[in-house]
Formats: structure tokens, C-alpha cells, sequence
């Protein structure tokens, strides 16, 4: 089915000057970008949109790291976009991930992983209304 996900390309890959790379797998695995940003974060955003790790140890590292430089915020949209733009991503540990995947290549860290991506349709729906009002999605 027709999905959308978010997308947030970390300030570790936004530094490394690779936006450019990320997006070109994407549009290689058939996910069109159909909003997009570039954002500081604030610390205060940061807690917000990972509200749900809030009592997890990694906590305050995450936020730190989150707010410590600009992120490029994409939402992707595609068939099965949630799941397809996880398989690109590998695992949330570099170390764990498969090799040709984006935190295998680009990621140095646990906490310096490169990108995020939403875990499921209805997180998915959550976050993109976080950073994006319906205006400025332009899907299908
Ligand atoms: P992300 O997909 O952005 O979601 C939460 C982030 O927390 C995750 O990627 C990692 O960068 C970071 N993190 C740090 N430690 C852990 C951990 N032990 N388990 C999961 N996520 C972690």
C-alpha cells in the first residue's frame, strides 16, 4: 500500500556533506521526497519528538545530539514506505547494520547513526505531523 514515513538525516551526516547520497537511494529504492527542511533543533524540539524514549538511559545523549547541529527532515513516500526505507537504514547500530545500508556507510555510532526513520505507520503519521503541516506535504 501507499505509505509515507519520516525521514531525519542526523547532524553527524548533514556535517559529513552526504544529504545528497542519502537522497539518492531513496529515489534508487522508489521513495519520493514529497516534503523536505533543513532545522536546528531546539533542545526543547528534540525531547519532543522522541517523547517516547523519554525514560530510556540514551535519553539526554539523544537530545543533545539531536539539537547540536542542523537535521534535514524529509518525508518519503512510496509502496510500503515504512518498512522499505527501514531495510535502507539497517540497523539502528551501525555495527549491527548489513552491509550496502546507509548506517553502514555513513554512521559512526549507536548515537551518531546517521538517520532516523519511523518504526510503524501510526508513528509514522505522529511524526510527520510534528515538523509538517498538511499544507506542506505534497504526496499523492
Ligand atoms: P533513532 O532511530 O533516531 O531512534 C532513537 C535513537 O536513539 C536511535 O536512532 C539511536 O541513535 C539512539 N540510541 C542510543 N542508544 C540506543 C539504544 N541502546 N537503543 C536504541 N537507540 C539508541
Amino acid at each position: 500500500a501507499l505509505e509515507r514515513t519520516i525521514s531525519i538525516i542526523k547532524p553527524d551526516a548533514v556535517a559529513k556533506n552526504v544529504i545528497g547520497q542519502i537522497y539518492a537511494r531513496f529515489e534508487q529504492a522508489g521513495l519520493k521526497v514529497v516534503a523536505a527542511k533543513m532545522k536546528q533543533l531546539s533542545r526543547q524540539e528534540a525531547e519532543g519528538f522522541y517523547a517516547v524514549h523519554r525514560e530510556r538511559p540514551f535519553f539526554n545523549a539523544l537530545v543533545e545530539f539531536m539539537a547540536s547541529g542542523p537535521v534535514m527532515i524529509q518525508v518519503l513516500e512510496g509502496d510500503n514506505a515504512v518498512a522499505r526505507y527501514r531495510e535502507l537504514m539497517g540497523a539502528t547500530n551501525p555495527k549491527d547494520a548489513a552491509p550496502g545500508t546507509i548506517r553502514a556507510d555513513f554512521a559512526d555510532s549507536i548515537d551518531a547513526n546517521a538517520v532516523h526513520g519511523s518504526d510503524s505507520q501510526e508513528n509514522a503519521a505522529t511524526e510527520i505531523a510534528y515538523f509538517f503541516p498538511q499544507t506542506d506535504v505534497y504526496g499523492r
